[in-house]
């Protein structure tokens, strides 16, 4: 035992695996020098005297994984919804993200981004940011204030953006992007560095190439978006027209999962069978962002499918398709979503369960960090506290009913605690 050791007590609530949840009542969670020390309804002796946060009848969750979400996206959130994805981006994303370059106004919308995302639920993200060296850099240095632990990649587009919003050539950007990893070398503990060409259409062949080289050198992860509507897929095919499918695009430059490659891929809502099978050999993490997906019409992701084949999945917000920054909201539409597609597409996929959503909210999404979403002994110790005194309830409920009363209702005011790799946010 360390001097940085201490307990929370209240109702601890983490997935056992995707079909069920533990609940531990009025239990003690312990953290050891940022790592969880485990489950006791009695606190062990060693352990006395330690401090404690007693939250009372508090429920206590691991903390929330982002998968996919854009910061620059968050000034715009909750508005231009009436367009889909290749019209959306043109439209609304690119000239908003255009606006990066100045970097006052950088930092007064990721100064807002970031105080939201501190009180979210939220305690790991994969952030894109822009195209912009410095922009990116400002972006980072917020997030490493936080205590959060995310990923942030600087976007790479060398094609098809406009012409306030696309780097001058693949040369270029390759460029910028190495000059960007070299600037935040050895600078956070907190922040890490993904590789983000923005999506195929985006990045010429000669761009994915030099990303390739980039990828092995710095030993990076890579994010991206896959098959999430019919027009872009019916692009990229026109684009790549030696790939048989839109992952491949990706597969033969090597930015598609893999040992060396750990990959996440937002959306998957289109992917056919063979993209499927490549996804699971490579081990490549799908983002599912059903706001999103409904914001921008762009489908219902196969999730049953997936869930059955064993692949690696996890939430994702998807600001600005998304429009909520909560991945508790993103738990609820998740089951909404999948309702529909079970009722109005295919009705042998069953409807996605509570237990379900949670376990992709937490540890699913969460193993993509390592160790990360819950309370077993050796893992992170990342924690939120969630209090449900302002959703009175006449008769005593079950505590796996108000874990989902909260996931369904509750806002930042029923976030009362934070804690990432065991550092107390608030
Ligand atoms: N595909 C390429 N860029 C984007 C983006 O910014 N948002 C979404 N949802 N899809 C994309
Ligand atoms: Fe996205």
């Amino acid at each position: 035992m360390t001097h940085n050791t201490f307990a929370l007590k209240g109702t601890i609530c983490f997935s056992a695996d995707a079909q069920r949840i533990n609940i531990h009542e009025n239990s003690w969670l312990v953290c050891e020098d940022g790592i969880c020390a485990g489950v006791f309804s009695e606190l062990p002796k060693k352990y006395s005297g330690i401090p404690c946060r007693d939250t009372g009848d508090c429920l206590i969750i691991p903390g929330l994984t982002d998968l996919h979400l854009h910061a620059p996206q968050y000034t715009y959130r909750g508005t231009g919804m009436d367009l889909e994805l290749l019209d959306w981006l043109n439209t609304y994303t690119f000239p908003e993200e255009s606006k990066y370059r100045d970097l006052t106004y950088a930092r007064e919308a990721y100064s807002i981004f970031m105080n939201d995302l501190k009180k979210s639920a939220t305690t790991r993200a994969s952030v894109f940011a822009t195209i912009h060296v410095e922009a990116t850099e400002l972006l980072m240095d917020l997030l490493e204030e936080t205590g959060l632990k995310t990923y942030v990649g600087k976007v790479n587009m060398d094609r098809n953006g406009s012409s306030a919003l696309q780097e001058t050539s693949a040369g270029a950007s390759a460029g910028d992007t190495r000059r960007w990893l070299e600037e935040i070398r050895g600078k956070y503990r907190n922040t890490k560095p993904i590789l983000t060409p923005r999506f195929t259409p985006s990045c010429t062949d000669e761009l994915m190439t030099e990303l390739s080289r980039i990828q092995k050198e710095y030993r990076l992860p890579v994010q991206s978006h896959l098959s999430e509507n019919p027009g872009e897929i019916a692009w990229v095919q026109e684009l790549c027209p030696n790939t048989r499918f839109y992952g491949e695009a990706y597969d033969q430059f090597g930015l598609f999962g893999g040992k060396s490659c750990p990959t996440i891929m937002a959306h998957c809502v289109y992917s056919t069978e063979e993209e499927i099978a490549l996804m699971k050999t490579r081990g490549v993490y799908i983002a599912h962002c059903p706001q999103s997906n409904t914001n921008i019409a762009s489908g219902i992701a196969p999730v049953r499918r997936y869930l059955e084949e064993g692949l690696h999945m996890g939430l994702g917000s998807d600001i600005a398709g998304g429009s909520s920054l909560s991945i508790l909201r993103a738990m609820t539409d998740a089951v909404q979503v999948s309702k529909l597609r079970w009722r109005l597409v295919d009705d042998t996929c069953k409807p996605l369960s509570l237990e379900e959503v949670f376990y992709m909210a937490t540890l699913g999404g969460g193993s993509f960090f390592g160790k990360v979403g819950s309370f077993e002994k050796d893992y992170e110790f990342d924690a939120v506290i969630l209090d449900d005194q302002n959703l009175p309830h006449p008769q005593k409920i079950s505590s796996r009913d108000r874990l989902e009363r909260l996931i369904y209702l509750a806002d930042d005011r029923n976030i009362v605690g934070k804690y990432a790799a065991g550092r107390k946010l608030f």
